[in-house]
């Protein structure tokens, strides 16, 4: 189950990104907004990023003007590792590397056809896991704990 979520700015890509999951046959369940008027990133993107951190979703896509606020805002919820992205090898590596859970672009910095290509990208790009990356991994959740590294 993916997890969306946008602000006023990025309501079409939404639908968007939406179309693309449907032609992927791919789950979502959508935390808003869906209303055009101007709004706070913050409570959607902590709506989406804690059902990502709960388990209820297992990865999420979140956007906005830039994508950086509602990215910041996600990245507060324990649990969660955000990639922001507005190409399509950041977007896959941060999968193969970073076992990044949740992706956030902007609607104003890439246009559709691009962020359906970054999250086709994303999606699909497996964690390659292995010695390296799983240690480092690891060491983003002992930060996130407060362990020293
Ligand atoms: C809204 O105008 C804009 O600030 C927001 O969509 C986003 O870009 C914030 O990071």
């Amino acid at each position: 189950m993916i997890a969306l979520a946008c602000d006023h700015s990025a309501i079409e890509l939404k639908h968007e990104i939406m179309k693309l999951l449907d032609s992927m046959n791919l789950e979502y369940k959508d935390f808003g907004t869906n209303e055009a008027v101007s709004c706070d990133y913050p409570i959607y993107g902590y709506r989406a990023a804690k059902a990502v951190a709960s388990g209820e979703c297992d990865r999420g896509i979140l956007l906005c003007g830039t994508g950086i606020g509602i990215g910041i805002a996600a990245s507060k919820v324990k649990g969660t590792r955000v990639c922001t992205c507005s190409d399509v090898y950041s977007a896959e590596l941060s999968k193969r590397h970073n076992n990044s859970n949740i992706l956030t672009m902007g609607a104003r910095v890439v246009g559709i056809d691009l962020a359906k290509m970054i999250a086709t990208h994303w999606l699909t790009a497996p964690f390659e896991g292995g010695g390296r990356h799983t240690r480092r991994v690891e060491m983003l959740t002992a930060i996130e704990n407060g362990e020293e590294l």
